[in-house]
């Protein structure tokens, strides 16, 4: 049987805490960068990586995103009757028909931990992704966590992406030490540190939010006691995880933006409209007549 993921799990019932006000009604995974929410680019990449089934850890104020993804009659009605035929498309086509969408509810934020722990009756006993949306990846290739599900079936491991961060950024990120290198991009993890100082990182390796795990990470966060912030962190699992079987630091091709705070979403903006042949003049000009 091929070990390859089939299923993603999105946690998003975080506070998003960096984006208040807006996020005291809008999830901060709906919020868009040009035409399109995070959470969107969130669901190609999965989809990309072949994923059929997308497991989505939300809360209860997040009815927005099962909307966003859910059938909206009245409005196809009215683009059919229109014959608006290319936003019609768009509006069917953010998850494609293969695709199923399964959402869990978190009861309480009680951190990423325990969020990927949410999603383990509809995971059960196989490989899965994790995707943290505000960690928005873009690559002209396959997508990042297609990728990692790649390397995940070649070494039978898990797998985390990581990137090089600047020495002096180590305490904004968990920080890998990694051995053995498997092959170009992939290296095998000894250690982690969360959110090291520069002088106590074993690297300049930082964690980014895509995940390829074994099923037995949940055993292992079930047994997870709350760590910094009283939260139950994924890196106290699997650095458990690492005691049983191997994990690797995978370096991704292609580009990230974090887009939990401010400036990375203007970046991650910038980018995407400066990819775009129709927007680029004009984003030009205006950042001309800004200066
Ligand atoms: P963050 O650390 O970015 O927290 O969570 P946050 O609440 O989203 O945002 P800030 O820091 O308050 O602005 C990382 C990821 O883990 C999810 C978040 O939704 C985000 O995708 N998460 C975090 C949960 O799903 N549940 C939790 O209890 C905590």
């Amino acid at each position: 049987m091929s070990n390859r993921m089939r299923k993603v799990v999105f946690p998003v019932a975080g506070l998003g805490t960096r984006f208040l006000p807006a996020t005291k009604a809008v999830a901060k995974e709906m919020l868009p960068v040009l035409d399109r929410p995070l959470i969107q680019y969130a669901v190609d990449e999965a989809v990309d990586a072949g994923a059929d089934t997308l497991i989505f850890v939300t809360n209860r104020y997040k009815h927005a995103i099962a909307d966003y993804f859910d059938k909206a009659y009245e409005l196809e009605s009215k683009l059919a009757e229109k014959g608006k035929e290319e936003m019609l498309a768009q509006v069917q086509g953010t998850l494609p028909h293969h695709v199923r969408a399964v959402f869990v509810t978190q009861p309480e934020a009680l951190g990423l931990g325990h969020a990927v722990l949410c999603a383990r009756p509809v995971v059960g006993n196989e490989p899965f992704g994790v995707i943290l949306p505000d960690d928005l990846i873009v690559n002209d290739g396959r997508s990042a966590l297609s990728q990692m599900a790649d390397a995940a079936e070649t070494w039978d491991a898990g797998v985390i992406a990581v990137e090089e961060v600047p020495n002096d950024q180590t305490h904004k990120y968990g920080i890998v030490a990694t051995g053995e290198q498997m092959d170009e991009r992939s290296a095998r993890i000894t250690h982690m540190v969360e959110k090291p100082r520069p002088e106590d990182a074993p690297s300049n390796l930082g964690v980014v939010g895509r995940y390829v795990l074994p099923a037995r990470i949940f055993d292992l966060l079930e047994k997870t006691s709350p760590g910094s912030g009283g939260e139950i962190q994924l890196t106290d699992a699997i650095e458990d995880l690492l005691k049983q079987q191997s994990v690797l630091a995978y370096r991704f091709q292609g580009r990230r933006f974090d887009c939990g705070n401010k400036l990375g979403l203007v970046r991650a903006t910038l980018h995407l409209a400066l990819r775009d042949p129709e927007l680029a003049p004009a984003v030009y000009e205006i950042a001309e007549g800004l200066r």
